[in-house]
């Protein structure tokens, strides 16, 4: 793919474009042939090692979402977006986790399990079980979340579809509502997924950013 399937110009128009959506409408709704090309760039987004220490819960139960609307405050995206994705991110790594990861690996590319563990597995085992790392595993997993939700906010901006990403939550009630914590994970950022209302009166304010020079430092 040497040529690039869009222009820069294009993207970044669609980056323009796109904003944190606040009202859906809630007749538009995303195919579900649509759906599964956001279920793709979640799934192809990359993570430290590889790991993937996170799931991607989408709540289609519509009495399950009245339920979380309250504990995101009331935030009217919750209920009225087609889609709506928490991402969860994992408690803990341990090492049963990275051979589990050695294995699908080892199934994928047809590489011999022992030679991964020990080439690989091993040097992720000594940094994110056994080293350093582990002191801030929580952290660790929710940051390889958060680059998930930053794909699939510029695939989203790219398709002419709306997203609000959504940290605006009780996380603690989310966890508790999707019984998280028990299969070892915890909420830790939301995206609901749609079309913009006709009359949601913030897709036509100015974007505020910082000013490049604050930003971008060229040393
Ligand atoms: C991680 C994250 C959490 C956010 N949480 C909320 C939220 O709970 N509710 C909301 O309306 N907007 C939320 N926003 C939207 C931001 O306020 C918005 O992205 C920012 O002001 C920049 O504006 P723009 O996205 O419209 O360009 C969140 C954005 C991010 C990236």
């Amino acid at each position: 793919m040497d040529q690039p399937l869009l222009s820069a110009d294009a993207v970044i128009a669609a980056l323009h474009w796109r904003y944190a959506t606040k009202k859906f409408d809630p007749a538009k709704k995303l195919s579900a042939e649509e759906w599964t090309k956001f279920e793709q760039v979640l799934e192809l987004s990359p993570s430290s090692y590889g790991m993937q220490p996170y799931r991607f819960l989408v709540i289609h139960d519509p009495a399950l979402r009245e339920q979380l609307k309250p504990a995101a405050y009331g935030q009217s995206q919750i209920t009225d977006a087609s889609h709506l994705v928490v991402f969860a991110s994992r408690l803990d790594v341990t090492d049963a986790d990275v051979d589990h990861y050695m294995q699908r690996i080892s199934q994928v590319r047809g590489i011999d399990v022992a030679h991964l563990e020990e080439s690989f597995g091993k040097r992720i085992k000594g940094d994110v079980v056994h080293g350093p790392r582990h002191a801030e595993i929580k952290e660790w997993c929710a940051r390889q979340a958060y680059i998930a939700l930053g794909n699939l906010m510029t695939f989203a901006a790219m398709v002419s579809v709306d997203i609000c990403p959504m940290e605006g939550f009780d996380n603690k009630k989310y966890d508790e509502i999707l019984g998280l914590a028990a299969e070892g994970y915890r909420s830790v950022v939301l995206a609901a997924v749609g079309h913009r209302a006709a009359d949601d009166g913030a897709a036509s304010l100015p974007k505020v950013r910082l000013p490049e020079e604050e930003l971008i430092v060229n040393r």
